[in-house]
């Protein structure tokens, strides 16, 4: 009596202290017992596991594959079949009002065992909403970085909501996340997702959308997309092409130069060009005639910075067969001016091609 008694306080304080190891190797052991029992079941459930929408209906089929069978049947929270004579039972539920069914198959064996499979069910709903916050105000400013929560309202099963972010080309894949601890019934859940703002963001769009992800076997069904942001990245000016262009005065003597920059706010434009050259200037664009070799420099510039282009102008080489018929016809004209001279020429020094007797002496004097 008194060894059982020690015995069993021993018993109970061992008891106390592992309780919890003792709850996991029980568990395990009755894990690994349903398994095997299971996977030795002679029945086969079609389909093997369930998704449905709370609401819906939904039938499985269960078959026995032995014939040492006395009966079968279902049993779950909706009830059960009770043990039939037959080798399938039909497991038909008009509509689903329950977040969690458990359910499973069953058979009496003729040696006395009865064994049972488990049927997965997933009862599913689709969120009320799925919206994208800004944590921040626009405009974004280039190089920084800002949180954007997508937020996935009143959708079960939260755990199998994934949420897939979108901007441009770029996707990217996240877990939905839950303050609340998740069970099956609906419930809300957030991804976030960290921009680094880029000037190419700038006149981009940023959403997200939550899908299911219920495995391979499991329906794929429609995501829900939240509606778009439009970014807005305020960036310092800069030129597409090079900072430094070089460029040769073109034949006829007039030459536009581009200095457009891409940046946000658009930028403004300052001009410094060598003295003293004639310039029209109209924001980025400026207009020269006759211009003279030299660096002109163009600022382009907004709330963000600044940025200078170059233009370094040089003289085209020259080409020598219009300098030479240039000089040819400089010449012929030369000859033909002094052979001319003392007919054109009067004695007073006016010209008389004029037929009608106009003489500068007339011009020139008040009447
Ligand atoms: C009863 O039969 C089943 C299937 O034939 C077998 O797996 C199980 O081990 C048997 N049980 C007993 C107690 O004989
Ligand atoms: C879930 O989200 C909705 C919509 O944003 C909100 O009205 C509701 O209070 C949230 N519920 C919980 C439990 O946070
Ligand atoms: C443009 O900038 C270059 C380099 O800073 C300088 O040498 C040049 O004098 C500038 N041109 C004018 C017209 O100010």
């Amino acid at each position: 009596m008194e060894d059982f008694h020690s015995t069993f306080v021993v018993c109970q304080h061992w008891l106390r202290m592992h309780q919890s190891v003792l709850f996991v190797v029980c568990s395990c052991f009755l894990l690994s017992k349903a398994q095997t029992v299971g996977a030795s079941c002679p029945l086969v459930m079609t389909p093997s596991s369930v998704v449905v929408e709370y609401g819906d209906a939904f039938t499985v089929e269960c078959n026995s594959t032995s014939d040492q069978r006395e009966g079968m049947g279902w049993e779950s929270d909706y009830g059960g079949t009770g043990l039939i004579e037959e080798d399938h039972v039909q497991l038909n539920i008009k509509k689903v009002d329950r977040w969690a069914i458990r359910s499973q198959c069953f058979t009496n064996l003729i040696n006395g065992t009865q064994c049972s499979k488990h049927l997965p069910i997933t009862v599913y709903k689709m969120p009320d909403s799925v919206m994208l916050h800004e944590n921040t105000t626009q405009p974004l400013v280039e190089q920084q970085e800002y949180g954007f929560e997508c937020a996935v309202a009143n959708v079960a099963p939260v755990k199998k909501v994934v949420v897939t972010w979108f901007k441009d080309n770029m996707s990217i894949v996240k877990e939905c996340l839950t303050i609340e601890e998740s069970n099956e019934e609906p419930g809300n859940c957030t991804s976030v997702f960290t921009l680094s703002a880029q000037k190419t963001d700038n006149g981009g769009k940023l959403r997200c959308e939550a899908k299911f992800d219920f495995g391979p076997m499991g329906p794929n069904l429609q995501p829900s997309r939240s509606p778009g942001v439009d970014l807005q990245v305020l960036f310092q000016p800069f030129f597409e092409k090079s900072d430094v262009e070089m460029v040769e005065v073109p034949a006829n003597g007039k030459l536009t130069l581009d200095c457009t920059a891409q940046g946000n706010p658009t930028p403004q434009y300052r001009w410094q060009v060598p003295q003293p050259t004639q310039k029209v200037e109209s924001g980025p664009i400026l207009d020269l005639k006759g211009p003279f070799p030299g660096t002109y420099n163009c600022t382009a510039a907004n709330s963000q910075g600044s940025s200078i282009k170059q233009f370094v102008i040089t003289d085209a080489p020259r080409d020598y067969t219009v300098l030479a018929a240039v000089i040819g016809v400089t010449a012929a004209l030369g000859v033909l001016l002094l052979i001319s001279g003392p007919f054109i020429v009067t004695k007073d020094g006016t010209f008389s091609l004029n037929k009608g007797g106009y003489s500068a002496g007339q011009a020139c004097k008040p009447v």
